[in-house]
This record gives C-alpha cells, structure tokens and sequence, in this order.
C-alpha cells in the first residue's frame, strides 16, 4: 500500500532522513522508534507533502512527491502530531467536522461525524470547546478529526506522550479498534518500547535519519544495535536508563511521564515481560 524508496531530507548541512526504505501494507500497524531528532516527525512531514525530497513515496502505486498536503489526505493518508493541536474556540463536533470536509473525497457527512465523535468517546462532550478538553480528549478529538477524513493509513506521532498509564491503556484500545473494526493500516511513532511491541507488527528502529533495524518488535527491541543507540555506550546506569524510557530533551509534550508509565516503557520490558 505505501512503498518508500531511498527518501532523503537534509536541512542545509542536517540529513534529517538519510536513505530510508521501507513498505506499510494494508491492514498492519507498523512502529517507528528512533532517539530525540532520529528524523520521525520529519519521515511523516515527507510522507504527508510539507517538505520536498529526494526519492520516491507510493501509495497504492501513485508517486505522492511533489503533491501538494491537501490532495494526499484526500487519498487516504492522515496524520496526527506529536502535540496536540485544536481550534479552541471550536465545539468538537466541529473540530471533527473540519476533518471530514478537509480530507474526505465524498464532502460533508454530518452522520460519519456522528460514528466518528462515538468512536473516540467523545459524544458526550460534542457541544464542549475544544479549548477546555483535557489532553486525553485533545488526543481523541486529533484522532478523531484525522478518522473523519476516511483515511486509509492513519499516522500517529508519539500518542502516549504525556499520558498517564490508565490514558495509556485507553488509547491503545482505541488505535486497536482503529485497526480492527475500522480496518485502518497504523503507521506509530513511539517511545514507550511496550506499547510497540504490544501493538506493532513490524518495528523500524532510526537515528539520526538512518535504519538501524526493522523487523519483528521483540527482536528489534532486544537487537543490541538498537539497546546501544537507546543506552549509548557509557556504564551511568540511572542516566542512561531515563533514556532508554524515552524521556526527552526539549518537548513540552513529555513533561507529565510518571513511573507507571516507565515501567510502560522500558526496553527491558519488551516482549511483555512484568
Ligand atoms: N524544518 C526544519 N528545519 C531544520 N531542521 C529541522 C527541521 N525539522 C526538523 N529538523 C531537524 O531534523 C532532525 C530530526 O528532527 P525530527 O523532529 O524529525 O526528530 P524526531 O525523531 O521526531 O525527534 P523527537 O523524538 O524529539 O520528536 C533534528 O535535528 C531537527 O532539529
Ligand atoms: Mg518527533
């Protein structure tokens, strides 16, 4: 369904993405990990228009290069970030309306809006601004609004970022449910290494824009080459294992981790030992 091909992005002297390759098929739910600046969000800024590239992205055998971001959602791709963003002044029905007259190729559907705001449990709170939702409901209106635009692969980027573990267990049963019952391919990027292998068929390990591994996520995870590029090498046991859980340097959105979600995330729980 989604073939990369040696795609390339550098930003002046920086190869964000450096000659990566990879194949999403239909109906599988594909993770993406990679260290702070590993070049994610810029591989899903690629794949969704924003930047030009070197190298070729095909969807069901259409070449997406150099097409505008508006004309891929309407062929099924759709995205979420990695911070939540709303138009506050806007009830949820109509930030999950947006979604469905922005991407969807059949114009408004006031009762596809309706199945969407059940399905991300977010019915009860139509008539709410979006300003005042929580960052769970923020989270779920994103996914909602991305759902609305009838995608055939929805893109998430870090969706347990900031959560707690009962948020956590919430939102993986929803991306489930996205993949099952709505039979949606997921493509993830995410640092909690248990929620990938819980979730993921295929695990692509980058950094700094390059594959380190791909392939099954207990082997992945469990591959030295990825323990090494998550720990580095020194022996700062304490230090180097807030890496390994994902903690990160410079984004607002993982300020609220807390150590239920650490033991959520631990490579050296990969593979759902306790
Ligand atoms: N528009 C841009 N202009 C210049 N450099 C950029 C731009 N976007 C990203 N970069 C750089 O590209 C590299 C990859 O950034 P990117 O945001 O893709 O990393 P990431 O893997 O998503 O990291 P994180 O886990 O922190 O979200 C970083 O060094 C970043 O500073
Ligand atoms: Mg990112």
């Amino acid at each position: 369904m989604l073939e990369i091909k040696n795609i390339t992005k550098k930003f002046g002297a920086l190869t964000a993405v450096n000659n990566l390759s990879f194949n999403v098929r239909k109906g599988d739910v594909f993770g993406i990990a990679g260290p702070n600046g590993a070049g994610k969000s810029t591989l899903y800024n690629l794949i969704t228009g924003l930047y030009p590239f070197e190298g070729s992205i095909r969807f069901n055998g259409q070449e997406l290069r150099g097409m505008p971001p508006h004309r891929i959602a309407k062929l099924g791709i759709a995205r979420t970030f990695q911070i939540p963003q709303t138009f506050p002044s806007l009830t949820v029905e109509a930030g999950v309306g947006i979604g469905n007259c922005f991407g969807s190729q059949d114009g408004f559907d006031s009762s596809y809006v309706d199945q969407i705001l059940k399905f991300v449990n977010l019915d009860r709170k139509r008539n709410q601004k979006t300003g005042q939702l929580n960052l769970l409901d923020k989270k779920m209106l994103m996914i909602g609004a991305a759902l609305a635009t009838k995608p055939k692969i929805l893109m998430l980027d870090e969706p347990m970022a900031g959560s707690n573990s009962r948020e956590i267990i919430s939102l993986m049963d929803l991306i489930k449910r996205i993949n099952q019952d709505m039979g949606i391919a997921i493509i993830i990027i995410e640092h909690f290494m248990k929620v990938l292998t819980e979730l993921t068929r295929k695990l692509l390990i980058i950094q700094t824009g390059t594959e380190i591994c791909c392939g099954d996520p207990v082997e992945v995870t469990n591959n030295p080459k990825v323990i090494e590029c998550y720990l580095g090498s020194t022996k700062d046991g304490e230090k180097d294992s807030e890496n390994a859980t994902g903690e990160h340097r410079n984004s607002e959105s993982h300020a609220g981790k807390n150590a239920a979600e650490k033991n959520l995330a631990g490579l050296n729980n990969a593979g759902g030992k306790p």
